[in-house]
């Protein structure tokens, strides 16, 4: 009989194979694996036999979760990472964007997407050049003339909720040799599903709608099998991730991801549908409005299902301050640094989602002194825009 001390580190830790189904895929945050013999783990290292053998190279319940997740997007594979920003480095490196290689991205896009492209990769030896991916003349002629690894935009972009269209974009891409990579957080899988129009390689916060409810952070990139092979591969050495606790959340708010953004999406339209209306509204960005410049392809490209769960709206002449005070002001509305969750946000881009951005390529872009973004959530939409009314009012008493 072994002591006490072996005991207390060995007792009740590894079960038999058991003999039942759960209904609900385990959390199992076990590191490492062992296996009857050496020769299984071998083979299992190898990549010859399926299996576990270090939480780094894969852990079952975040397989549950890339899986739930690759045949929501239609794709044959998925890698989880801690971040949608570790996603996307790490899609940008499985696309062959390196020393001496270029990509072409959106101007309008998340900050830190911005910041990754234009300063951490360019210090890396990377060329950028940054285009209104809206304008597929100026997107052709910067693939042309800089023969990009990479296309990188969003299919509803932050914060100016542009629309991408995808299947032009991923022609101009293919016909230069490079690669379009899309990151659908804004739209997610319930309006398009970038593969099918074209893309090469999605990417998701999942910290957003996918997960849903803000209590985790992860990220995800789709793909093929081979895309998926090099995206392990690179995961083995640069280990961003995704812990199996995280990703057994963001499984089981993956599970109801279908009925909560369908709610939102409807919530936002209204949301903007009223802003659209008020006095004290300068400018409404929205893509489910017929005057927004991209609204007939957004209703061909979502077929119908909607236009997304964020709404950005310019209060009329107002600067920071104003803007400030109308944040402070809503009660029910939380002024909170995220979006896609079940509560409804907002958010001053100038100053966190964007940034990271360069304030002349901000006023360019847009992105001015007045701007919020609204993300919708499940309140009912009386509440809402209840809270949005009397801020409104307090801000311009
Ligand atoms: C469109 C988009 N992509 C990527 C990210 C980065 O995701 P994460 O915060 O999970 O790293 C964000 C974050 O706000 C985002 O809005």
């Amino acid at each position: 009989m072994p002591r006490l001390q072996t005991l207390a580190v060995h007792a009740g830790a590894r079960q038999p194979t058991p003999e039942y189904h759960p209904v609900v895929p385990p959390l199992n945050s076990s590191v490492a694996y062992h296996y009857d013999d050496m020769t299984t783990l071998d083979a299992v290292f190898a990549g010859e036999a399926d299996g576990y053998v270090y939480a780094r190279y894969g852990n079952p319940t975040v397989t549950a979760f890339e899986q739930a997740l690759a045949a929501l997007e239609g794709a044959a594979a998925a890698v989880a990472y801690s971040s949608g920003m570790a996603a996307l480095h790490a899609a940008l490196l499985a696309s062959g964007v390196r020393a001496g290689a270029s990509v072409v991205c959106a101007t309008d896009i998340y900050g830190a997407t911005y910041a990754l492209v234009a300063r951490l990769f360019a210090e890396l030896g990377v060329s950028s050049v940054f285009v209104d991916i809206s304008d597929p003349d100026a997107v052709g002629k910067a693939v042309a003339s800089t023969r990009p690894a990479a296309v990188l935009c969003e299919t509803v972009s932050n914060p100016l909720l542009k629309v991408a269209d995808l299947p032009t974009l991923a022609d101009l891409a293919h016909a230069n040799g490079a690669r379009l990579l899309v990151d659908n957080t804004f739209a997610t899988p319930y309006l398009c599903q970038p593969l099918a129009l074209g893309a090469d390689l999605v990417v998701h916060s999942v910290t957003k709608y996918l997960a849903g409810h803000g209590d985790v952070m992860a990220g995800a990139v789709l793909g093929s099998e081979e895309q998926a092979h090099t995206l392990r591969e690179n995961q083995k050495l640069l280990g961003a991730n995704l812990a199996p606790e995280p990703a057994w959340l963001a499984h089981r708010g993956l599970r109801t991801f279908w009925v909560r953004v369908r709610e939102q999406f409807a919530n936002a339209e209204r949301v903007a549908g009223w802003l659209a209306e008020r006095d004290d509204i300068a400018l409404v960005h929205y893509p489910g409005l017929p005057g927004h410049p991209q609204h007939s392809l957004a209703a061909r490209l979502f077929e119908g299902r909607g236009f997304g769960g964020v709404v950005s709206f310019e209060l009329r002449g107002a600067d920071r301050a104003q803007v400030f005070s109308f944040m402070d002001a809503l009660e029910l509305v939380l002024p909170a640094t995220t979006l896609g969750d079940v509560f409804s946000l907002v958010l001053y881009p100038a100053h966190s989602s964007h940034r990271l951005v360069p304030p002349e390529v901000r006023a360019a872009l847009g992105i001015t002194e007045g701007l919020v973004r609204l993300s919708v959530g499940l309140e009912a939409v009386e509440d809402i825009t209840a809270d949005l009314a009397q801020a409104l009012a307090a801000a311009n008493a």
